[in-house]
Formats: structure tokens, sequence, C-alpha cells
């Protein structure tokens, strides 16, 4: 043998001896406690007991020491940034704020934990966003819509009494920048606002502040008829507003620095100001009304659509649009960041463009309600950078995104999933951090800083979220998901008389001259929606982004492609690249191993197994479904199809909105 190889071995054999057994839990906070570092500061409030807590369990360098600082310099960073700095053989940790000081602990930890030079710090930060919030999509029954994690976090049977897990969900937080929670599904359920519940919120509340996390509530908007028994949730009947002043001093009584409301209002079935025939500005400025006194905000999202709409990408625009400048300065309109629903790729939202009088925030989608549940890898930061690419970041006042967390004990379901937990809390904090400088992060903390592992899985999450497009829906495809729990390809789901903007074939148009929905000036129109140069560029198919192409245009099945192949050869290569990738993880995971714990090794073994199954379903239900319409051949040069189109029709996944399906409820294939 080699020595070179020797010493592979030698190394991977002791890698292997000293790694431990792991369930996930720790998430990236791995760090072993040193021998109790010396920490200083002045102040002592539960806030800072956090920080100096945290170092001292874990920091094992010079002395720090945390000051509060009231000059210009760190009064311009807010009260949660923060500066560190190596001075006289010790670190100084100062801010001008007690948040910034937890923060500015939890820098100095990933600095340590990822390996950083720490001798020499001169470190100056400050959030993009103030606001950097996760929403939790949880229901008072412990179910989560779209949740693939287990059940809910929040045990409201059990509350007051605690989980240890509370403390331990507000640290993670904490540790990335996450700054506020909305507790609850945005379907929400009046009963929410029951002073029972309120009492519980509180309890979670008083858990959450010390790491500088907010609560908010979803409320359902007709909550004085379900809960206060009024006969009316007119925004203009003075009734109405009496009950929401009522109901919000209760709240501040309880939890005195209570975020705000979180609301979906005329949209899939919620009540709202429409239902009176009022605005959703008159709607959101009633709430808002009543919150400004105690310094809360409103969260009133734009997710709008109507069954009869022309075409359901343009229907939040129309509708808000026409209300920009109307809404208080407690508003904020939440925007999903793209115009349909979390698909795998969709252009930006042309709201950001245009609403340029109110304030905005983006919402993003951790759960992977359309990526493959918590079976496949999608790893989000490439999606959100794209985003940005768009839409600039300090055109919006925050940032959310709807939580991936359940109680599963790896809070995630997918142990590789926990990278878009840190991810949205790092990006929150700074948008312009790259996706690869987020994945090396977060693998060096959560797994091992070995430069084998972290460069060959760096890469992997990298590609991930473009590969789950390849196989899902490449060049602009769209929402063709089996119907209800969107897991799995059926872009033939139509069901007769529902509603059109629910069945796939509204999306794709497949017909015998080609695919994709027009969306130019001949079609529905939703381009002019976009900024003149854009709406030029997207307009014309020729220039078009082909990652967009079918989003925006019908394309004949023989059109040329950039690549030189046609229209239909380039889909079928797409999708079978998105094939081969999606094997190519579990390759790389396998050569994974010496690196990894066995128990979270066996665990994403499986999960990659599943997903490379997947793809080959995606790209053979997609494939032979259209190619009834192309009517053309499958290229000589992609894989052969392992299913019959007739079978693929029959699957049923036996699961509800909120679970991810096993390997043995799904189509598999038979390798050889
Ligand atoms: C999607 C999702 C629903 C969710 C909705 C929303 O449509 O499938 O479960 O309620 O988005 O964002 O409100």
């Amino acid at each position: 043998m080699k020595l070179r190889s020797f010493l592979t071995l030698l190394a991977c054999c002791c890698l292997t001896f000293t790694v431990w057994a792991e369930d996930g839990s720790r998430l990236w906070l791995r760090q072993e406690a040193g021998s109790g570092a010396q920490v200083d500061c002045l102040l002592h409030t539960p806030v800072t007991e956090v920080a100096v807590r945290e170092l001292k369990t874990c920091w094992k360098g010079v002395p720090v020491a945390l000051q509060l600082m009231a000059d210009a310099d760190h009064r311009a960073l807010g009260p949660e940034g923060y500066i560190l700095r190596s001075r006289d053989g010790r670190i100084v940790i100062s801010a001008s704020g007690e948040k910034g000081l937890l923060y500015g602990a939890y820098h100095l930890l990933r600095l340590q934990a990822t390996g950083a030079d720490c001798s020499q710090l001169d470190v100056t930060e400050r959030p993009a966003y103030d606001l950097r919030i996760l929403d939790h999509w949880d229901n008072l029954d412990g179910t989560i819509e779209r949740g693939y994690a287990g059940h809910s976090l929040w045990k409201w049977e059990e509350l007051p009494a605690v989980s240890p897990r509370y403390e331990a969900y507000a640290r993670a937080n904490a540790s990335v920048g996450i700054n506020g929670a909305v507790l609850n599904n945005v379907n929400a359920s009046p009963k929410m606002l029951a002073t029972d519940y309120l009492k519980k919120v509180k309890v979670l509340a008083d858990i959450f502040r010390p790491y500088g996390v907010k609560v908010y509530l979803s409320v359902n908007f007709a909550s004085p008829m379900g809960l206060g028994g009024l006969e009316t949730a007119d925004p203009l009947d003075a009734g109405v507003q009496a009950w929401w002043k009522q109901k919000v001093s209760e709240i501040y009584a309880l939890i005195p620095d209570f975020g705000g409301f979180l609301v979906k209002a005329n949209s899939e079935g919620q009540p709202g100001p429409c239902d009176y025939h009022r605005t959703h500005a008159e709607g959101a400025n009633m709430l808002a009304t009543a919150l400004k006194p105690y310094g809360g905000i409103v969260m009133w999202r734009a997710f709008v659509y109507a069954p009869s709409s022309d075409d359901r990408a343009k229907q939040a625009y129309n509708e808000f649009l026409p209300l920009d400048g109307q809404f208080m300065d407690n508003v904020i309109v939440q925007v999903k960041n793209g115009p349909v629903d979390f698909q795998p790729r969709e252009p930006y939202s042309p709201l950001f463009t245009s609403m340029k009088h109110t304030d905005l925030m983006v919402e993003f989608q951790l759960t992977q309600e359309y990526l493959g549940h918590s079976n496949h890898l999608a790893y989000l930061p490439p999606m959100w950078t794209e985003f940005f690419e768009d839409v600039c970041p300090r055109s919006l006042r925050a940032v959310c995104a709807v939580s991936n967390v359940g109680d599963d004990v790896n809070w995630c379901g997918h142990d590789l999933a926990q990278s878009n937990w840190y991810a949205f809390g790092r990006m929150a904090w700074n948008p312009s951090l790259t996706p690869a400088q987020m994945a090396d992060e977060w693998l060096k903390q959560t797994f091992t800083d070995e430069p084998a592992f972290v460069d060959a899985m760096k890469q992997v999450m990298l590609d991930s979220r473009e590969v789950v497009v390849d196989y899902m829906m490449p060049l602009g495809l769209h929402h063709i998901f089996a119907g209800n729990h969107h897991y799995g390809p059926e872009p033939w789901y139509d069901v007769p008389g529902a509603r059109r903007d629910w069945m796939p074939p509204y999306y794709h148009r497949a017909d015998k001259e080609g695919l994709g929905f027009d969306r130019t000036s001949r079609g529905s129109n939703a381009v002019a929606q976009y900024p003149d140069s854009l709406c030029r560029l997207y307009g014309d198919l020729s220039t078009c982004p082909e990652k967009y192409l079918l989003w925006f245009h019908h394309v004949p099945w023989d059109y040329r492609m950039k690549s030189g192949r046609t229209f239909w050869d380039e889909l079928c290569h797409k999708y079978d690249d998105g094939v081969k990738a999606a094997r190519g993880f579990c390759d790389v995971w396998t050569r994974m191993k010496p690196y990894v714990d066995a128990e979270r090794y066996d665990r994403i073994e499986e999960k990659f197994d599943i997903q490379a199954h997947d793809a080959v379903w995606w790209k053979d239900a997609c494939l032979l479904y259209f190619q009834t319409f192309s009517k053309r051949k499958l290229p000589k040069d992609i894989e052969k199809t392992h299913f019959k189109l007739k079978d693929l029709r029959k699957v049923q996944l036996p699961i509800s909105n909120y679970e991810c399906p096993t390997k043995e409820m799904l189509p598999r294939y038979n390798a050889n």
C-alpha cells in the first residue's frame, strides 16, 4: 500500500473512532464544553446572562469582555449590532444594546466552531433587517400544515408545563440571528386568541425573551365572530374595532413585547375585509390601529387568488397595487417570493418592484412543500440569492420564512434540511452572504471541518436545488404536483368541475403544439407586471432566460434551444440530468461514511436513496405524460424509462397535508 493511501486509511480509522453517535438534536450547536472561560460583563439582564453562559461554557480562548457602549459608532449599529475586537490580550464584544452582546457572543462562538483565526478580531456587524421571522404553520391540535418533521413543537395541551425544547429552539434561533416567531398557522383558528391560549403563549414568550426572540400570532380575521360572538367582523364596525382593541390590550398585559399579528385574509377560504366590501388596506389598518400604541405590527399577506382569475400569477399584483400607499406605517405587506406559490423555481413576484409606497417583506418557505418534503435535499440559499438578484434587499423592510421545524428529534426530518433553518437566519442578518459561505459554516459546525467532507458536501448542497428543479420542473415548468399533498408528480391530475387553478394542466398547458403557460401579450400578459426591461426580456421567446421559458411561453416542441437541441429533446435531457445528479449525491454520500457518525450517516443515506428513486419517478411520469402530446421519441442518449405511465397514474400516496411519505409508500424501480 502506498504511504499516502495508508495515511488516508489511518486518518479514516481515527475519525471513525472519535465520532460518536448523534441524533441530530444538537443542530449546529455541538461545541464541547471548555474549562470555563473568563467572561466579564457588568450588565446583568436575562439576555446578557445567556451571552455570558454560552461563552463561559463553550469559549476556549482568551478572556472576553462584554461591554455596553452608548457612543455614536455603536448607536449607529442599532440595538442588535455589535463590534468584536481583540484588545490587550482579550476580546471585547461591544454593543449599544444587550441583544447586540448576545449576537456578538454567538458570532465569536461560530468563529471558534468553524476554525477561524480569532487572534486579531476586528468585526463590525449590523443586521440588514430588524425583523427576521420564522412562521410556524402549526395548528392547535398539534399538526403542522405542510410540516414534515413530526408534530408541533408547541404542546398546547401540556402548557404551561414546559418542554426543554422550547429553550433549545430559542437558542438555535438566537445563534443565527432569528428574532421573531409566529407560533401558529396562517389558516388560523379564532381559538388562538382565547385567554387560555394567550396564557400559554405568554409562557413561550417568557422563555424566548432572553434569546431575543419575540412572539407573534396569526389571527383569523373573523375572530370577533368566532371567538367574541359578534355578528360581524367588518373592519369599519365600531364594535369590531373595540373588540380588537380590547384583545390587543389583553395580549400586551400578558406579553409586553408581543410582536404583532400575521394575517391571511380573503385567501383560500379565509375570512377577510373583502367579505364586507372593504379593502385589504382597511382590514390591515384596523388591526394596525389596535396594535400601534404598543409598538406592534401587522404582517398582511398578499397571497390571494380567485378561481375566476385568467391567470393566478397576476392576481396579488392586481389586488394589491391599487392599494399602494394606503397602509399604515406599522403594516408590512408580506409577499411570497414568487407570484404563484413556493414552486421549485419562479420568477420574483412583480409586487416587489411595483409597490413603492408600502413596506414589504418577502416570505420564503423552508418546509419543502414543493421540494420533496423532508425526503429530498434542496439547499435553498441559491434560490434566495436568485431572488435578491432581481429584488434589491434594501427595498424590503423584513424577511420571513415558513419554518421546517417539528418535534422530530432532529428538528427538521432530514438532517441536512437543518441547513435551511441555519442559512435563513444568517441570510436574514446579511443577505449578501453567499450560499457557499453559509454551507461551509453549517457543515463545519454540524458535522466536521475535515476538508474532504466539507468540500464534497458543500458542492452537493450548492447543486441540490437546481438538481431538484431539473428532475421535477425544469425550464420554467411549475405546479405539476400531485393534488393536495404536493409530493410527487401528477401532471395529469384533473378533477372535472374542480377549481382550474388547482389543476396541473392549468399550469403546463401541454397540447400538440407545445408546452408552457403563455404569459406574454398574446396570452395572459402577466409579463406586463414586470418593469419594462424585464417585460421585454421575458416576453420574447428568443431572449427569455431558459430557466423561465415555460413560465412565460407556450413553447413549440421543435423550438431550437440554445444547446442546439429541440425543446422536446432539451426537456428530456434536463430530466435525465436531474436523475443522474441525484444518483451522484448517493455516491458522494457513500464516500462520506468515514467522517460521519453512524446514526446520521444511515438516516441521510436512506434519504438520498429515496431522492434518487423519486427523481426517476418524476422523470418517467413527466416525460411519458408529455410525450402523449409531443408524439416525439425520447432521445437515445438518455436513460430508458423504468416505469409505465399507466402504473404511475395509479399511484396514490396515503398521506395528508402534514406528512412525509416513507420509503415503503413510494414507487421504486428495479435498477437491474
Ligand atoms: C399553499 C399551501 C397551503 C397554505 C398556503 C398559504 O397554498 O398549500 O397549505 O395554507 O400556501 O401560504 O397560505
